[in-house]
């Protein structure tokens, strides 16, 4: 019996490596050389192309290498099996670290400075009053990044689907409550997963709801901002500036108009990259769950998309 890891363009290495340490008598296949394919129980899928997963006929349960799953579950041939995710405290860190230091940024004015540097110019003013955050999406980043800013002492709000109870944090939820989340906010910080309910969903009707030149982060998926309306609501001063880590297209193309934009900040999908050593644990786990019969860890809700 053997596990697939099917992760294109990514060196495994270090993956591979780890995964035999942890599960040293279990064959290991890497797509595309998939060369026993009755053997395949077990699959760890990242980005995977259409079709990969066909004709392993034994095929148990699906692993993302991610903590997301929308790539894995465009894939129209997509066999009806669970599908769980990686949950990790370090990618949490990792994520907090990331947004503390651009929620820093822009309060110290580091894109204004920035700017003046290119044309020699030495204008000095004071931090900007960020003073209430909204975080959409309140999962397990979503709820850690609200909470981290509320012990700060900003004012948050934040967003889900469903109704939810955090410590400090004003929780809104459901088409209703997304102007009363987004009301006043200085910095909105995206953490929903992609789904055909959040595709397109930051687009001028709801980029109008936001205070007057907000400052909106993206570091869940592109596609959740419909570009169009943002690049929009930056010309018309509704959003001051924007950073975005994520994409609808990634890599950005080179002619794509975001790049040379004055008012964003743009970083490579680097927020909060899974991390092999933590990750290979997680997955270990769940194929000794899968092999014994029990429920993986971490399973997402297919219907649901996250
Ligand atoms: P979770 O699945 O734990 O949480 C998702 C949250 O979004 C939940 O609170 C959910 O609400 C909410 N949500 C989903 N759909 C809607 C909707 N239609 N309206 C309102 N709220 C909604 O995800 P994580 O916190 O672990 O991760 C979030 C996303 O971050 C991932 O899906 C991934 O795309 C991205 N990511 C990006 C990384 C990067 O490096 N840039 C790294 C890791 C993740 P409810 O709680 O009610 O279900
Ligand atoms: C993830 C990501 O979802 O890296 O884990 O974006």
């Amino acid at each position: 019996m053997s596990i697939a890891l099917i992760i294109p363009d990514r060196k495994l290495d270090a993956v591979v490596a780890a995964l035999q340490q942890q599960l040293p008598d279990t064959p290991l296949q890497i797509w595309p050389e998939l060369t026993d394919p009755a053997a395949v129980e077990f699959a760890v899928v990242w980005r995977q192309p259409p079709g990969a997963l066909n004709n392993l006929p034994n095929l148990k349960a699906l692993q993302s290498f991610g903590a997301g799953v929308d790539s894995i579950l465009t894939d129209p041939t997509l066999p009806d099996l669970p599908l769980a995710r990686i949950v990790d405290p370090h990618l949490t860190q990792s994520m907090l670290d990331y947004l503390q230091t651009v929620v820093s940024y822009y309060r110290l004015r580091f894109d204004e400075f920035g700017a003046q540097q290119r044309q020699c110019q030495w204008k000095p003013r004071s931090a900007r009053k960020l003073q209430q955050i909204c975080v959409l999406g309140l999962g397990e980043l979503g709820a850690a990044t609200a909470q981290h800013f509320a012990r700060q002492g900003y004012k948050v709000t934040g967003w889900s689907a469903r109704p939810k109870q955090l410590a400090e944090v004003n929780c809104f939820d459901g088409d209703s409550g997304f102007q009363s989340a987004v009301a006043g906010a200085d910095v909105l910080i995206c953490l929903l997963p992609l789904t055909a309910q959040t595709e397109n969903l930051l687009n001028d009707e709801r980029l109008s709801m936001c205070k007057r030149g907000a400052i909106l982060v993206n570091v869940a998926r592109g596609a959740v901002i419909d570009d169009d309306a943002l690049l929009a609501a930056l010309a018309s001063g509704q959003l001051a500036a924007a950073c975005l880590d994520v994409f609808r297209t990634e890599p950005l193309p080179a002619e794509h108009p975001f790049w040379q934009h004055e008012q964003l900040m743009l970083t490579p999908h680097i927020s909060a990259v899974t991390n092999a050593q933590t990750a290979v644990a997680q997955i270990a786990e769940n194929y000794r769950r899968v092999r014994c019969g029990q429920p993986m860890l971490n399973l997402t809700d297919r219907k649901r998309g996250y």
